[in-house]
């Protein structure tokens, strides 16, 4: 390669670095041109993460209480006309068994993450919050159910819920009618990720890299709509096919692009709570410690009972094991180490303005 080329993509990223924003096509050629200039977008990222969150990855317990799920999306292993799997619920009394095991364990944050279940209404799920967080007033409680009204999200949050997951899974709405069924819509999605801002939640969105009929153009855009709606958090793991959907024969998306993605979302938001997601630990081995090397800066283990997790299919061969699991904690603090890392055992809140 020129001189002069390796000078252009490091100008680029040092005036990412610079401002935390780009251009879209300036975002698009590095997009393009991601093999040239991954290294030195990576130390920067990592430069980023350390200045604002130390050497600390933050933890968060995974409980997947329920499978259910009312919506059909073309990508989802758990969508509702996969009748191949076992459906499961988790009662109160078993998602508190999962909450105390992970704060004995050191974890400070709970993540409740489900389908679309209709069988956890408003009233059932603030019985449950209400009661993890008079139990453990130390910990921060993540929701993560998809969309649900302005008023359930207050009442959720009024019980004590502090965060709220929901991926927008693409910015770009031809795409998001690619992905979905008809009856989904994706105004509703940003409005409710709008109403979740808007009622004091930490908010996470996020979108899955090398879904079926994503184009760089739309890598480019996602940084764009990041930075305008400024999330506390952002999820983004590699699409990988389910065989028991419509998007069965689809390609699965790269390391390399998420690794690439997640290092320009750190350098454009930098205060950012930016996950390695199983996603990416599934289609490749080291992807967790390459991810924190891109700028990720926090972790999910699994804290469900084990024999639901391989009901709990998103995507084929969904790791739910050794590392991803909760109960390896100390495994992965070796790993932490071997990447020059802590595990942090506090609540891990957002570092930045709210
Ligand atoms: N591949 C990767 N990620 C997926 N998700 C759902 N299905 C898949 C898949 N096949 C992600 C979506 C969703 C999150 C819970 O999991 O982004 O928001």
């Amino acid at each position: 390669m020129e001189k002069q080329d390796t000078l252009i993509y490091k100008k680029l990223i040092d005036k990412l670095c610079a401002n935390n924003y780009l251009l879209r096509d300036e975002y698009l050629f590095l997009i393009k041109n991601r093999d040239n200039c991954s290294n030195y977008l990576f130390k920067n990222a990592s430069k980023v993460r350390e200045k604002i969150y130390g050497k600390e990855i933050y933890i968060r317990g995974l409980i997947e209480f329920t499978n259910y799920c009312k919506n059909d999306c073309f990508y989802c292993g758990i969508r509702r006309s996969n009748k191949k799997i076992e459906r499961y619920r988790l009662s109160k009394e078993e998602i508190l068994k999962c909450a105390h095991e992970g704060y004995l364990l050191g974890f400070r944050t709970f993540v409740l993450q489900g389908g679309e279940d209709i069988y956890y209404t408003d009233e059932v799920l603030i019985d449950i919050i209400s009661t993890i967080k008079s139990k453990y007033p130390d910990c921060a409680i993540t929701i993560s159910l998809g969309e649900r009204s302005f008023d359930s999200y207050k009442n959720l949050r009024e019980a004590g819920a502090d965060r709220y997951l929901l991926r927008h899974e693409t910015s770009n709405k031809l795409h998001y009618q690619k992905l979905h069924p008809r009856e989904m819509s994706f105004e509703n999605r940003i409005a409710c990720l709008q109403n979740l801002k808007q009622l004091g939640y930490q908010v996470g969105c996020g979108f899955m890299v090398g879904s079926p009929f994503q184009i760089d153009e739309m890598l480019a855009d996602e940084l764009i709509f990041l930075k305008k709606v400024k999330p506390h958090m952002v999820g983004i793991g590699p699409f990988i096919s389910h065989k028991d959907t419509p998007f069965c024969n689809k390609t699965s998306g790269t390391t390399e692009l998420t690794l690439f993605m997640l290092g320009l979302i750190r350098l454009t938001l930098p205060n950012v709570l930016l996950p390695a997601t199983t996603a990416l630990a599934t289609i490749d081995s080291n992807g967790r410690e390459k991810a924190i090397i891109a700028g990720a800066n926090v972790i999910m283990p699994n804290l469900s009972p084990i024999n639901v997790r391989k009901n709990y299919m998103l995507y084929d061969n969904k790791l739910y094991l050794r590392e991803e699991s909760a109960q390896y904690i100390n495994d992965l603090k070796s790993k932490m180490k071997a990447i020059d890392c802590t595990i942090s055992t506090t609540r891990g809140d957002y570092k930045g303005d709210v």
